[in-house]
């Protein structure tokens, strides 16, 4: 059987769909998932950090793909057939690309920021994915800790007919630090709040898609 494609995609830039790749890659090879990751933004930000991630010395068998846009779905169907997870980094305002991205997946994941502002650039990527018929399950990314406004603004998307994760991840430096590094979170600091975060939204993920753990 082949291996579930999850495409990151938001087209607001700066949301956290590098970020979210290369922790989930990470967090589902440590539960035993063979993990490719696959790199069209132009950016190449993915394709730094696993540059980084291979002169640090951690060659862990994470295999990484950087592609033109248009190379999208035969890529990823390659890869589905010798991995159990396949990720795919979206580039923002391409709505081609991101297109092709979301048409391979099973899974849209969209990182979005609790803020009205963050929301509501959020539309046109729920719209795509909709009218690709793909489901998208949103992750909250850099959520402050208790704040009132962080749950009206759950409340409005869940109005919206949008699944979001129950796992959120919260607004630490450590998941910057850690992709300087090469690294993740769920390795430069085991036992952090952050490691958890990622660990918990990877199982959610995967129970999503009905993979057994
Ligand atoms: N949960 C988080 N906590 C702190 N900083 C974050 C978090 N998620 C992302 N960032 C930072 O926000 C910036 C944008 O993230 P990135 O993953 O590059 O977004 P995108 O790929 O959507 O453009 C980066 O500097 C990244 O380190
Ligand atoms: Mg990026």
């Amino acid at each position: 059987m082949p291996g579930i494609v999850l495409t990151v995609a938001q087209q607001k830039g700066g949301a956290g769909k590098t970020t979210l790749v290369a922790h989930l890659a990470v967090a589902f090879q440590q539960l035993g998932r063979r993990v490719a990751t696959i790199d069209i933004d132009p950016q190449a930000s993915l394709s730094l950090w696993h540059e980084a991630r291979a002169a640090a010395g951690a060659a862990d068998g994470l295999t990484h793909s950087r592609i033109a846009g248009w190379r999208t779905a035969g890529e990823a169907e390659r890869l589905a057939r010798s991995h159990d997870v396949v990720l795919l980094d979206s580039p923002p305002h391409a709505e081609t690309e991101a297109r092709i991205a979301v048409r391979a997946a099973r899974l849209v994941l969209v990182p979005v920021q609790p803020s009205p502002m963050d929301v509501w650039a959020t539309r046109p990527t729920l719209k795509m994915a909709a009218s690709e018929k793909v489901p998208v399950l949103l992750v909250l990314n850099r959520v402050p800790p208790r704040s009132r406004m962080v749950e009206e603004l759950v409340a409005e998307i869940a109005g919206l007919g949008v699944a979001v994760a129950a796992c959120r991840l919260g607004n630490r430096v450590g998941f910057a630090s850690a992709l300087m590094s090469g690294r993740s979170v769920t390795e430069t600091g085991r036992r952090t709040r952050a490691a958890a975060e990622v660990r918990d939204l990877a199982a959610e993920i995967l129970d999503r898609c009905d993979t057994p753990r």
